[in-house]
């Protein structure tokens, strides 16, 4: 491996990466383009500006799928590979059943880049699902995420319900309220989207709010041109003609071949249609179809596609089409790209006469072969016969237009010939893998590029480079900011020093009643290096590094019966409370000023808000603040959770503070520090286990509890 080439990490959570696209007739939407992943992770290995790919997906343990999908590693090459991470139940899931594991497999991948001892350059998530946890690894770990939707939840339901599906079923089959919000999310937080096509980019990214057409990159997959080769002998493969021979009566004639999932938009009715009116079409060619593997098509999963093939079946009876169409139950992986030999070897042509097309991969394996094409002039097709200059394009809604062009094709054998050819050299030229990741890096190289500008600019200095230390370091130091971390000029210094020294072991994590901007902002001001943590407003926000990137699972975990509005009315009627600025309000904060000789007791507000079923925590600090948060939400829980997300001990977090809103995280298993200059409340500690009482103000009494735990020798040994 190249240790000083790019790192790239690619996500694609489903598991069956190495599927045959064919086999996948229950995963419709990833079914298109699952090889793209493999093909692209390869690719880029072979570029010399690439150092490792590491391709993440799903673990499977489950007699269905086969061997394969449990393998824990699997080489794609020397700096390739396939890395499978068992998350949620062991056995296959279908896509829409896997959001509710996907967060852990956001801590799988956090430990496993952990036992790696390396962060990548780029995280690149494929699909919705794994869009979610790459937009989490990304803000967790400051990476650039690129993301590639293939197909998107928005323009999925639309067609679903065009075709008359009831809403409230189809929402339920295909979890699309969690996936549309994951997509919007995702092309929010990423910094570059790859479509494949501009009508891609136009039609189906454009459904969403939070597309930004300048964050996208239109980069056309390639085509595996190692696998697709045309015939280099004259007669097909036995085996292969076999398949399909013994379906028809003239096995001679050319084959009309159409390979693709049993789809409504895919338009195999009208294909057979078309030979089923043609008599002309019929005397030149037969028609191949593969759509899908079935068993009993009585018993397929999937809804649509049974309806597509039981449909198939019953027309090519009602045409009579037996003897002139074949349609094989299932095929192996391996025989695909011998299938499309068969037909070039017979003087055939592929046919596509979808609905709508976004992309059209067989188009490109078609070509590759040196099979001409007969395709639907929407979408992709468009540019790859633009490109190539190797068959026709029709309108997919007239059966007429598709058996005449379909005849024409056929009946020019010089014409013929040379399609073949300019396919050959079309997809050398336009759709290599190699093209692909020239100009995938160049897209890349920007967007880094772009993005490293804009954080210098947000926070001037750090501890370090520009590298998150998380998920490497052994030990926190999490210091309250008013009070504690400033106050005293030398301790600051001092403490600094101290942080400079463990740089490596030990991440600096601050943890204030401020916003995050203001927090931010006064650190700048006093010459304080960015936080590579930031817990503020109380604990209901954590944020990361210099370009302060929010935790994206802490506002959902504290959201629980959360009632801002509720909460913000019954207060208005507590005496003794007047609301705190605008500036100090936040989604999960509502703050008052309080007068401590008017206000009830805190037990008083607590028992009154029970009684309305409204639920909060509520923080009283230097007896002139009180917040009410979430139930979940405190320095404390913020403290908590950073230590299950980053795999840390209770016990090597270093917490210091000075007033009330600090008690939680004081107390309990981590090793707590209140320095000398504390504020009243914090005297109920005293006789707290574990909670050190300093002398001296400020960073001076964090320097000296950091001396009492021995925390910097704690830190080395476990280094
Ligand atoms: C900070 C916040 C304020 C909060 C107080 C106590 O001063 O700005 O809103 O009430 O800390 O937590
Ligand atoms: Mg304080």
């Amino acid at each position: 491996m190249n240790e000083a080439g790019l790192y790239v990490f690619m996500l694609s959570v489903h598991g069956l990466l190495r599927a045959e696209r064919l086999e996948l007739g229950r995963d419709a939407d990833t079914g298109g383009q699952v090889t793209y992943v493999v093909e692209l992770a390869r690719a880029l290995a072979r570029n010399p500006a690439v150092g490792r790919v590491d391709l993440m997906t799903r673990l499977i343990e489950d007699p269905a799928v086969g061997e394969e999908y449990r393998m824990p590693e699997e080489p794609l090459g020397p700096c390739a590979r396939i890395v499978r991470l068992a998350f949620g139940p062991r056995r296959y899931l279908r896509k829409e059943l896997l959001w509710n594991h996907l967060d852990q497999l956001v801590d799988r991948c956090l430990l496993y880049l952990k036992s790696q001892g390396r962060l990548p350059d780029v995280i690149h998530s494929h699909y919705a699902d794994a869009g979610y946890v790459g937009q989490h690894l990304s803000l967790l770990l400051g990476i650039p995420l690129l993301h590639t939707g293939h197909s998107l939840g928005r323009v999925k339901r639309e067609r679903l319900l065009a075709a008359g599906r009831k809403p409230g079923p189809l929402d339920r089959q295909f979890s699309f309220a969690r996936r549309i919000e994951a997509e919007e999310a995702t092309l929010e937080h990423a910094s570059l989207v790859v479509a494949s096509t501009q009508q891609e980019a136009r039609v189906q990214y454009g459904l969403y709010e939070s597309f930004r057409p300048r964050r996208l990159a239109v980069i056309p997959p390639g085509t595996d041109t190692a696998r697709f080769t045309p015939p280099v002998e004259r007669a097909p493969q036995p085996r292969v003609a076999a398949m399909i021979d013994r379906f028809l009566y003239e096995p001679g004639k050319a084959p009309v071949l159409a390979i693709c999932r049993p789809e409504e938009r895919k338009n195999l009715k009208r294909l057979v249609q078309a030979f089923g009116e043609s008599s002309e079409l019929r005397a030149r060619a037969n028609l191949v179809v593969f759509a899908g593997s079935r068993d009993d098509v009585r018993v397929i999963e999937d809804d649509a596609q049974r309806r597509v093939l039981s449909e198939l079946l019953f027309d090519i009876d009602r045409y009579d089409l037996w003897g002139y169409a074949a349609i094989p139950k299932r095929h192996a992986p391996e025989d695909l790209a011998e299938i499309y030999r068969y037909a070039v070897q017979r003087g055939g042509v592929f046919a596509n006469p979808a609905l709508t097309e976004p992309f059209g991969l067989t188009l490109l394996e078609a070509a590759a072969t040196g099979l001409p094409v007969v395709a639907t002039h929407d979408g992709g097709p468009r540019d790859i016969i633009a490109n190539c200059r190797n068959g026709l394009l029709v309108d997919p809604m007239d059966t007429g237009a598709i058996a005449r062009t379909l005849c024409a094709a056929l009946s020019d054998r010089p014409q013929w010939r040379r399609w073949s050819r300019n396919g050959i050299a079309g997809i050398r030229r336009h759709y290599t893998w190699d093209a692909h990741v020239a100009k995938y890096l160049r897209a890349l190289q920007r967007v880094v590029h772009a993005e490293r500008k804009r954080v210098r600019r947000a926070q001037a200095s750090t501890l370090r480079g520009e590298q998150t230390p998380m998920p490497f370091v052994s030990h926190m130091l999490v210091c309250d900011i008013d009070g504690t971390l400033l106050g005293d000029r030398g301790g600051l210094e001092g403490l600094l020093e101290w942080l400079r020294r463990n740089v490596r072991r030990v991440a600096f994590a601050v943890a204030t009643g401020r916003s995050v901007e203001s927090a931010a902002r006064v650190l700048r001001e006093h010459g304080v290096p960015a936080a590579d943590i930031w817990i503020t407003a109380v604990g209901s926000e954590i944020h990361y590094g210099r370009d302060l990137r929010p935790d994206p699972g802490w506002a959902h975990h504290i959201r629980h019966l959360w009632r801002r509005d509720a909460l913000a009315q019954v207060m208005q009627r507590v005496p003794g409370l007047r609301l705190q600025g605008r500036e100090h309000q936040r989604a999960f904060k509502l703050s008052f000023r309080a007068d401590p000789g008017r206000m009830p007791p805190v037990a008083e507000i607590r028992a009154l808000l029970r009684a309305r079923d409204l639920h909060a925590n509520l923080v009283y600090s230097q007896q002139e603040f009180l917040d009410l948060l979430p139930v979940r939400a405190s320095k404390g829980t913020a403290v908590r959770h950073l230590a299950y997300r980053w795999g840390l001990p209770l016990a090597s977090f270093l917490v210091a503070g000075d007033s009330g809103n600090d008690t939680e995280m004081l107390m309990g298993d981590t090793l707590g520090v209140v320095v000398g200059n504390h504020s009243a409340e914090l005297d109920a500690l005293r006789d707290v286990e574990q909670v050190y009482f300093a002398d001296r103000p400020a960073a001076l009494g964090v320097l000296e509890g950091i001396r009492r735990y021995r925390f910097a020798d704690i830190a080395r040994v476990s280094a």
